[in-house]
């Protein structure tokens, strides 16, 4: 079986979540295509001493290849020794939204320590079926997996709801008993993108259900997947500079920091990224058309998500000082 992520200097997630469980944080999960996002990641999780999850989706595969990603994770591993005297903080290389075994069992083989089989738009025995098959392989090789239950409202991958499904209590328990899976991404309120509500909607999630959650299994790994806060003034800056990101509108940071203090150890952020990304871009093209140099505006992108990411680990997912518990 290919590369082994322990031979990288990767983790699995177990005791990330067990320890993010216990301590009332959430353990960052950013989405990287690029070196640039990685740098901005591996730095702003090194500064704030925060353990993190690299995620690459499937999409992410067929941008940066494979191949490429494996090396650039490895490499993470490498330049967090480096950002901190040869003391590296505890990094998992994740796949987001697996859609079925054979591209899980693919990024095993390539050196993932975690993996998601995202069948939740299947009917519920299937979607049993496809985690169990999935986690059967998986633990074979100490690799650890997320399951979903609960469809959010939006675009994931190639998929798209309209609405929301949230996720049913009364299933959560029998369905960490059949699969085995060692955490579960839960529906909530939460979606996907930059566009979770519309004006005049009241920007909630679903804390009563994850309470509910709770109960039926305590102290199980809980993941929120669409937990961008689309803060406003990126998109205004984005807007100012010849953007049109017309009501963009997110969870509110509030309501995830509570969600972090309780089961919740996993919180997945992307869109927020592209968003500081897109802001520092817009802003270098408009005030200095004359630059042509790539490193001239994805220095200040890379700039712009570091210094998002470090907030985040500090005010919101509260993982920071979390490296070394
Ligand atoms: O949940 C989706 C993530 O934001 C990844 O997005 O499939 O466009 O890479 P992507
Ligand atoms: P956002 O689009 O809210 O950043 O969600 C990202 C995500 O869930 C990745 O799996
Ligand atoms: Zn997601």
């Amino acid at each position: 079986m290919g590369i082994c992520y322990k031979d990288l200097g990767l983790v699995n997630t177990r005791d990330l979540f067990a320890k993010a469980v216990t301590g009332g944080y959430a353990i960052p999960a950013y989405n990287f295509n690029n070196m640039e996002q990685m740098q901005a990641i591996i730095q702003a999780c090194t500064e704030t001493e925060s353990p993190v999850i690299l995620q690459v989706s499937s999409g992410a595969r067929k941008y940066a290849n494979e191949t490429l990603l494996r090396y650039m994770a490895q490499g993470a591993v490498e330049y967090a020794k480096e950002l901190n005297n040869g003391k590296n903080i505890p990094i998992a290389l994740h796949l987001d939204h697996g859609s079925d075994f054979e591209i899980c069992k693919s990024c095993i083989e390539y050196g993932f320590s975690s993996v998601m089989i995202d069948g939740s738009h299947h009917p519920y025995d299937k979607n049993v079926d496809e985690t169990k098959k999935v986690v059967d392989l998986a633990h074979q090789f100490d690799v650890t997996v997320e399951g979903e239950l609960g469809v959010l409202a939006g675009v994931e991958d190639d998929v798209s709801a309209e609405h929301h499904t949230y996720t049913e209590p009364d299933q959560v328990e029998d369905f960490v008993k059949k699969t085995n899976v060692d955490s579960l991404a839960i529906s909530i309120g939460t979606s996907h993108g930059a566009f979770k509500f519309k004006p005049g909607q009241n920007p909630k999630i679903r804390l009563d259900i994850l309470a509910e959650i709770e109960k039926r299994i305590p102290g199980f790994a809980i993941v929120l997947h669409g937990s961008s806060s689309v803060p406003q003034d990126l998109v205004k800056i984005i807007n100012e500079n010849g953007g049109k990101l017309k009501d963009a509108i997110g969870i509110g940071e509030d309501q995830l920091r509570a969600a972090a203090k309780s089961a919740v150890c996993k919180i997945n952020i992307d869109s927020d990224g592209r968003l500081a990304m897109t802001a520092a871009i817009r802003k270098v093209f408009t005030t200095k058309p004359e630059e042509f140099d790539p490193r001239k505006y994805l220095g200040p992108a890379r700039d712009g998500l570091k210094e998002l990411y470090k907030r985040k680990n500090i005010e919101v997912l509260g993982s920071a000082g979390h490296a070394w518990d």
